[in-house]
């Protein structure tokens, strides 16, 4: 078998078969298949598309594509949720507490930023001390004292994975169905948990851009997760504006942690309830509307709150930091961005308010580049709301004063002002099962 026919096939059309797929998920985690001709089929696959059959065969590959962690000592029902993608998602902060303080076990393994969204593991190493990196034992350990532990995704598990994320995301080829289905599922099937909510965002920061193409992607994904006997759903949530306020590592840190306090954004809030309560039904603690319950109970009382602070200081992390959060380190230079015409924020274009973000330090636009954790935007104005000539519609901060003129131009590029308010829309669309 030649990787070269094997980009010719699918580049052409064809339909690839299973032993072609494994063929180039083992040579390329084994280092045998170069970046060229991996980022060539991701292209052709980008172009092209793959048939359910397809995706799954190369989903099953990328599970097997490294060693299968045993989470069998941790007791109780393991449960994740993993988002497709977005900019300000901060989900994962709010949500995996919120559970861990009501029974479920979380044993997760996040993603690093990708393209024009953040990434789990960025924002938690924005916190003094935090480990995203610890070994099986003393991260089932954590899991077991805490009831919760979140690492980057290890170099054992789904490595091919690990490769072709960072190959993506710098070749223009993330925003590919089968390839987030089986980055995705990839990763959720080696790790093994009992029940999965899927977070399908859906508008023009995520990379399914459309309700219709953000359900496919939900279906794909919930079919694979079945085809092996996983309890797994989909909600499809927003993501045609950013979630929150926060955008940038250490800023949706904070705003995490507002949340978990019972003070945070309403878009935020309500998507996090949501998908809690989905995830504990799910797992089989009740009813929606009693996990709910239990859900709201738990901010309220602070319980979330403690069971993240619980986990920043078993893995490392300084918890004082939790507790007051002005000890983050503060951008070196900051600007406000200004509207420059009366009116009403009609729409933005989220994707590019990511990638403002981005230019700030807060992302990575080669896959070695370092994150500026404090780096980022907190937008003041969002969609729907009025605006003023000259008022504050942003702030940016970053610690490369020379990165402050592209960023503003790319965010005031990104944002819409007319004269008519827009008609609001849902925050969770559907919910696939
Ligand atoms: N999240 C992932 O884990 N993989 C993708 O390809 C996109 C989002």
């Amino acid at each position: 078998m030649r990787m070269y026919d094997i980009i010719k096939k699918k580049r052409d059309g064809g339909e690839l078969s299973a032993e072609e797929i494994r063929f180039f998920i083992e040579g390329y985690t084994r280092g045998e298949i170069p970046d060229y001709q991996a980022a060539a089929l991701c292209m052709a696959i980008f172009y092209r598309d793959m048939t359910l059959r397809e995706t799954t065969d190369l989903t099953i590959a990328v599970r097997d594509s490294g060693e299968r962690p045993d989470f069998s000592s941790i007791k109780g029902i393991r449960m994740d949720k993993h988002s497709t993608g977005g900019v300000g998602d901060k989900t994962s902060l709010v949500v995996m507490p919120i559970v861990a303080s009501l029974g479920a076990k979380v044993a997760k393994m996040s993603g690093r930023g990708l393209g024009h969204t953040g990434g789990t593991v960025d924002k938690l190493e924005s916190i003094k001390g935090f480990r995203t990196e610890l070994d099986e034992c003393e991260f089932v350990d954590i899991v077991n004292k805490t009831g919760i532990a979140i690492v980057g995704q290890s170099r054992e598990l789904a490595p091919a994975d690990k490769k072709l994320y960072a190959l993506r995301d710098v070749t223009a080829t993330v925003d590919s169905m089968p390839l987030i289905a089986s980055s995705i599922m990839g990763k959720k099937l080696a790790a093994d948990d009992d029940c999965i909510v899927l977070d399908v965002k859906t508008g023009s920061g995520s990379f399914m851009k459309t309700v219709e193409d953000s359900r496919k992607l939900a279906q794909i994904m919930v079919s694979i997760g079945k085809a092996v006997g996983k309890k797994i759903m989909a909600l499809i949530t927003d993501m045609d504006r950013p979630l929150g306020f926060a955008i940038g590592n250490s800023l949706e840190v904070i705003e995490a942690v507002e949340t978990l306090r019972g003070h945070g954004p309403d878009d935020l809030t309500e998507v996090c309830v949501a998908l809690a309560s989905n995830m504990l039904c799910l797992g089989g603690s009740g009813t929606l509307e009693e996990c709910e319950n239990a859900v709201k109970g738990a901010i309220a009382d602070g319980s979330a709150l403690a069971a993240l602070e619980a986990m920043v200081e078993a893995q490392g992390g300084d918890p004082e930091w939790i507790r007051n959060t002005s000890l983050f380190p503060k951008a070196e230079f900051s600007r406000e961005v200004c509207a420059a015409e009366n009116g009403y924020i009609v729409s933005v274009d989220t994707e590019g308010l990511g990638t403002a973000s981005l230019m700030l330090g807060a992302g990575r636009n080669t896959k070695d580049d370092k994150i500026d954790h404090s780096a980022g935007i907190i937008l003041i104005k969002k969609t729907g709301d009025r605006v003023r000539r000259g008022q504050t519609i942003a702030r940016l901060y970053t610690n490369d004063r020379g990165r402050l003129d592209a960023a503003e131009e790319k965010l005031l590029e990104s944002t819409h002002i007319g004269a008519k308010a827009p008609q609001s829309r849902p925050l969770i669309f559907a919910k696939v099962e």
